[in-house]
């Protein structure tokens, strides 16, 4: 499999299959860089430092809870404040002609739907959302922010550097001096509705997108490294059934193997010119 930018006869195949319709597009955070989100992996493939946080911590540990939320308060707002950029924009637009069956994303940013995309399915859940561990319920992620502003009225911290999980590092008095708050309804512990590492993705959403993928004319993979078996088991999926696969991202991914094409490319750009040479 050659990985360049790509050539105009390849560029050309590109969008006759997506002319063709009934695409589904597996989207990763490659496609959220352009907005000022950090992806985890970038083009070398390695990952960068921040140490994502697993289930298994957040569950068994009130001074790691205390931690993430901390983080989070101050990262959140730079994923609420990051706009659609001309990938998203251009998936939407993709969706209005009517040529998508489906998008299913890893990112749990919710730019895809800033950008005007519905159906979205959010393999990895959303950051937007919160969740009660012990009574289920959900809670927006602005209504927490409110009661975490409330309980913390004073509370000043500030950080340069953004991770990909909307967190940001702080000093460890930061972080002793942030007071976390529990579910309203039960006390219950609350966690960001977000699938972390160590832990699964709901089984029905999993065959949905299998569903999904196994009806598709085309599997259209925007910026992952897809090593994440999470996303990639669609790309193998696709694969197993005959389903062309294209990939466009900028450095390696595991799945360029079982890809029909793929083309390392900026996604913003690219997919402009996709959609002008669909006109
Ligand atoms: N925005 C988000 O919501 C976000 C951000 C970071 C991580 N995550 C989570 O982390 C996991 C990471 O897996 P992943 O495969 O999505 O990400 P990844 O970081 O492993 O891979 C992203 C890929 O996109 C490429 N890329 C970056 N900017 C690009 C651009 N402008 N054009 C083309 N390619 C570009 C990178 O070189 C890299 O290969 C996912 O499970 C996801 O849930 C989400
Ligand atoms: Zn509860």
């Amino acid at each position: 499999m050659v990985r360049d930018a790509g050539t105009a006869e390849r560029w050309g195949m590109l969008a006759d299959l997506l002319a063709d319709g009934e695409v589904v597009i597996l989207s990763g955070a490659g496609l959220s860089t352009e907005s000022g989100i950090p992806d985890y992996r970038g083009e070398t493939g390695r990952r960068r430092n921040a140490e994502p946080m697993t289930y298994h911590t957040f569950v068994s540990s009130a001074a790691a809870r205390r931690r993430y939320w901390a983080r989070s308060h101050l990262g959140w707002r730079h994923i609420v404040d990051a706009a659609p950029n001309a990938g998203h924009r251009a998936v939407a637009e993709l969706q209005r002609r009517g040529l998508v069956a489906g998008i299913i994303t890893q990112n749990v940013d919710g730019l895809h739907q800033a950008a005007g995309a519905h159906g979205v399915v959010e393999l990895h859940g959303s950051l937007h959302r919160v969740r009660c561990l012990a009574c289920g319920h959900r809670t927006s992620r602005h209504a927490l922010d409110r009661r975490l502003r409330a309980a913390n009225p004073g509370w000043q911290a500030s950080s340069e550097m953004i991770n990909p999980d909307g967190d940001a590092v702080l000093s460890a008095d930061e972080i002793e001096t942030f007071r976390t708050v529990d579910c309203e309804g039960c006390g219950g512990v609350l966690k960001p509705d977000v699938v972390f590492f160590g832990e699964n993705v709901p089984p029905s959403r999993v065959e949905e997108c299998y569903a999904l993928t196994e009806r598709a004319g085309l599997l259209l993979v925007l910026g992952s490294s897809l090593t994440v078996m999470s996303g990639y088991r669609f790309v193998r999926r696709a694969a197993a059934h005959s389903i062309p696969v294209a990939i466009i991202n900028q450095g390696p991914t595991r799945g360029d193997g079982e890809a029909l094409m793929t083309f390392d490319a900026p996604l913003g750009a690219t997919l402009t010119a996709l959609l002008e040479a669909l006109r």
